[in-house]
C-alpha cells in the first residue's frame, strides 16, 4: 500500500491557492478581492501550560485558512465557506455550533474592544485539517480577524490581535483555550519554532534545523469528550492552584510552583490534583530546556524531551488516547525520528514528528501501515516545515 503523504512545505502552493481563490472570488462577488492567510500549527512541546501562565513551543505550519475578502458600504458581513458551502449574514447571530460561530465571534470581539470595523464580504477557505488538533480554529478566527481589520483599515499590534481571537473562542465560541494557538498564528516566522512565555507574552523565534521535517501524523479520531474533558482538565488546574496557595499564600497560578515545592508540598495535595500540576510544572521546564536543546542542534536531547511530555499528558494530565500512544510508539522505531509526542489538546488528533528530511518517507511508510493493520483507520500525514504567520498576501490578478 502507498501511503498517502501531503507535502505542504512549498511557498509556490500558497500564492497559487491564493490566485485560485482570488478567481473564485471574483466568480463569486464580481469584484477583485484582498488575499489573507493565517497558518495551523503543531506545538512541539508545552502542552496545557499556556492557560496555566506557562511555556509553550509551537511552531506555524505551512496549510493555513484562506481569507478573500471586499468591503462594503454597509455594516453587514456576509461570509461564504468554501469547506462547508454555507453562507452567513452577521455579524451579529446566534451560535449555531460549527465554523459561522468563529467568524461571529470574531467580528463581535473586535467590535467589543471598541475597534470600528466596516462590513465587508469574505470567502473562506481552509486546508488545516479540522479536528485534527492541528489550530484549524484559531487559523480561521485570525485569517478573518486579518481581513476585517485590513479592509477597515485598521491597525493593530499582533498581540492585541492574537487576544481578541482568543476571547472571540472564550467568549462567543464557549471553548476555554489558551492564546498559543492564535498567538503562534500571529506571530510566526519560517524556519522557526516560537518560544512564548504565556505570562508575560514575550517571545522568542528558535531556528529549527533546516534538514529537520515537522510531520503531524493524523490518528483519525476526535474522541467526544474532547471539548469537555478540556475545560475540565482547566478546572481541574485552577483548583490545584487553590490548594497551592493554600499552603504558599501569594502563588496565583502554576507558573509559580517549582518541581522542588512539588517535592516538598506534594503530599498536602490531593491525588488527581497534584498529577495534574506535576505535569504542568513538569512540562514548563522541559519546554525551556527544548527550546535550548533545539537552539543548539541537539535533536536527540529534544527528543527524550517530547518522549517525557508524551508520558506525562498520558500518566499525570490524562489526555492522550490508545490511538496517540500508538501513533508516537511507531514513529519512535524508525530511524532518524528524533521525537514524537501528541499534539494539541489531546484525545484524539494527531502527534508531532520531528524528523530528519531523510527519514519522512520511511516514517510515512511505516507510520501508515502499521497504524492502520492496528486500528482499522487510514492516517493522513502532513510532512511540512515550520512557516510564516498571519498577513495580507500579494497575489497576480
Ligand atoms: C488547544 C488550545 C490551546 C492549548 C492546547 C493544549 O490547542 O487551543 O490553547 O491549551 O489545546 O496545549
Amino acid at each position: 500500500m502507498v501511503p498517502t503523504v501531503d507535502r505542504r512545505g512549498a511557498m509556490a502552493a500558497s500564492s497559487d491557492a491564493g490566485a485560485d481563490l482570488a478567481s473564485r472570488f471574483v466568480s463569486l462577488f464580481a469584484e477583485t478581492p484582498r488575499i489573507y492567510r493565517a497558518p495551523g500549527r503543531v506545538n512541539l512541546i508545552g502542552e496545557h501550560t499556556d492557560y496555566n501562565e506557562g511555556f509553550v513551543l509551537p511552531a506555524a505550519l505551512t496549510m493555513a485558512c484562506w481569507v478573500a475578502g471586499s468591503p462594503r458600504p454597509d455594516a453587514k458581513l456576509i461570509v461564504h465557506s468554501e469547506n462547508f458551502n454555507e453562507r452567513i449574514t452577521g455579524p451579529g447571530g446566534a451560535r449555531a455550533g460549527g465554523w459561522a460561530d468563529y467568524v461571529r465571534g470574531v467580528a463581535l470581539a473586535l467590535k467589543a474592544a471598541g475597534h470600528q470595523v466596516s462590513g465587508a464580504t469574505l470567502l473562506v477557505r481552509g486546508d488545516v485539517p479540522m479536528g485534527a488538533g492541528l489550530g484549524s480554529s484559531a487559523s480561521l478566527e485570525v485569517a478573518v480577524a486579518s481581513a476585517l481589520l485590513d479592509l477597515s483599515g485598521v491597525r493593530m499590534d499582533p498581540i492585541e490581535l492574537a487576544r481578541i481571537c482568543q476571547r472571540a473562542e472564550n467568549e462567543f465560541v464557549g471553548a476555554r483555550c489558551g492564546i498559543m494557538d492564535q498567538f503562534v498564528a500571529c506571530h510566526a516566522r519560517a524556519g522557526t519554532a516560537l518560544r512564548l512565555d504565556c505570562r508575560s507574552l514575550e517571545y522568542g523565534l528558535v531556528p529549527v534545523p533546516p534538514y529537520v521535517r515537522l510531520v503531524a501524523c493524523n490518528t483519525m479520531v476526535r474522541h467526544r469528550l474532547a471539548e469537555g474533558e478540556y475545560n475540565r482538565r482547566r478546572a481541574e488546574c485552577e483548583a490545584s492552584v487553590l490548594r497551592v496557595a493554600s499552603i504558599t499564600p501569594g502563588m496565583r497560578s502554576l507558573r509559580d510552583v517549582d518541581p522542588a515545592w512539588l517535592d516538598a508540598h506534594g503530599h498536602e495535595i490531593p491525588d488527581r490534583l497534584l498529577r495534574r500540576a506535576r505535569h504542568v510544572v513538569t512540562e514548563n521546564v522541559r519546554v525551556l530546556e527544548a527550546a535550548e536543546a533545539l537552539g543548539r542542534h541537539d535533536l536527540g536531547a529534544v527528543g527524550v524531551l517530547m518522549a517525557d511530555s508524551h508520558r506525562s499528558l498520558r500518566d499525570d494530565f490524562e489526555v492522550s488516547c490508545p490511538e496517540l500512544d500508538l501513533m508516537t510508539d511507531l514513529a519512535r522505531a524508525v530511524p532518524g525520528v528524533f521525537g514524537a509526542r501528541m499534539t494539541g489538546g489531546g484525545f484524539g488528533g494527531s502527534t508531532v514528528n520531528l524528523v530528519h528530511e531523510d527519514a519522512v518517507d520511511e516514517l510515512c511508510r511505516h507510520v501508515a501501515t502499521k497504524y492502520e493493520r492496528e486500528t482499522g483507520r487510514r492516517p493522513d500525514i502532513y510532512a511540512t516545515q515550520a512557516g510564516d504567520g498571519a498577513g495580507r498576501v500579494m497575489v497576480e490578478s
